[in-house]
């Protein structure tokens, strides 16, 4: 298992080497003051974390992959525009759990091979004040997915009625966040529960743990996602975007699954996102290189 003649494996090790990297900085700021700047409105949240974080995570990849280019939430593309290879970080993935000390936030750094997901790995902060901990996930295209170093696999639930499910809501508060409201109201209904989390990257990692039978959110970007997608897919879930489509990290709609439920929950919301004025447009891809 090569790319451009690199093993995957190390590519896994050295995503999980950025990822670690990145997560120390995070946590020697857990619980303690934090100042809080906003970006595209009020509730879009950045602290000092995000940007150090992501700092430590660049100085480390622009080291080992010189000739890589990198994607960051916070600084943009940065390295070498010829590259194959395209490194997606989001230090701070759940900004707003992180400044409110609210579990459920990581640090995530995945990568491109040509547009694919090949490596990737996200640190999640699990517990809560008094009782911190971490889950560190890792997968490498062909190898499988793990946490903490052992092998993990969706669940085997089958029926959306016997499924815990999970979504999310970005900061922009338009058409599709709205028909996203009443999806949480109709398998709140049908299935044992829906949560909304916060973390696109920790949800993900929680459908390949198999805690979760499926995770759908729109207009998410290629850093929330990019590691965490590959956590599904090798750990045997499957991923699409809202319209059914082949998913890539550059889609605008995504539903992440444990392969089982997915036709199901496709059932109900695809006919529903392509009666959006917006549908079209979901099929664009944003953040393209
Ligand atoms: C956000 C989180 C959240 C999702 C938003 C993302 P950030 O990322 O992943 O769960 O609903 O769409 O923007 O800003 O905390 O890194
Ligand atoms: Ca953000
Ligand atoms: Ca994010
Ligand atoms: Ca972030």
């Amino acid at each position: 298992d090569e790319v451009d003649g690199i093993g995957v494996a190390r590519l896994r090790d050295a995503a999980l080497e950025a990822a670690t990297l990145g997560s120390e900085v995070v946590g020697d700021a857990i619980d303690k003051p934090v100042e809080v700047e906003t970006k595209m409105n009020a509730t879009d949240l950045v602290t000092k974390t995000d940007k150090n974080t992501e700092d430590a995570i660049l100085k480390y990849l622009r080291r080992e992959f010189p000739d890589h280019m990198i994607l960051g939430e916070e600084g943009g593309y940065v390295g070498n525009p010829d590259s194959d290879f395209l490194w997606c970080i989001d230090p701070l993935d759940g900004t707003t759990n992180f400044a409110h000390s609210f579990p459920s936030f990581a640090t995530s750094v995945g990568l491109l091979y040509k547009g694919q997901v090949v490596a990737g790995s996200v640190v999640e902060f699990t517990g809560g004040p008094k009782c911190w901990g971490m889950r560190t996930y890792a997968a490498g295209r062909g190898l499988g997915a793990t946490c903490n170093g052992d092998a993990i696999h969706v669940s085997d639930r089958s029926t959306v009625q016997e499924s815990l499910l999970v979504t999310g809501f970005g900061y922009d508060h338009g058409e599709a966040w709205a028909m996203n409201m009443e999806f949480f109201k109709h398998f709140t209904d049908v299935s044992r529960g829906v949560r909304r989390l916060g973390s696109a990257a920790v949800d993900l990692c929680q459908v390949a743990l198999g805690i979760t039978e499926s995770y759908h959110e729109f207009y998410l970007k290629p850093w929330d996602v990019c590691a965490g997608v590959l956590m599904v897919e090798e750990s045997g879930g499957k991923v699409t975007t809202l319209q059914g489509d082949d998913y890539t990290v550059f889609s605008k709609s995504m539903i992440a699954s444990n392969g089982k439920v997915h036709g199901e929950m496709l059932h109900h919301m695809k006919p529903k996102v392509e009666t959006l004025s917006v549908a079209s447009e979901l099929r664009d891809l944003w953040f393209v290189p």
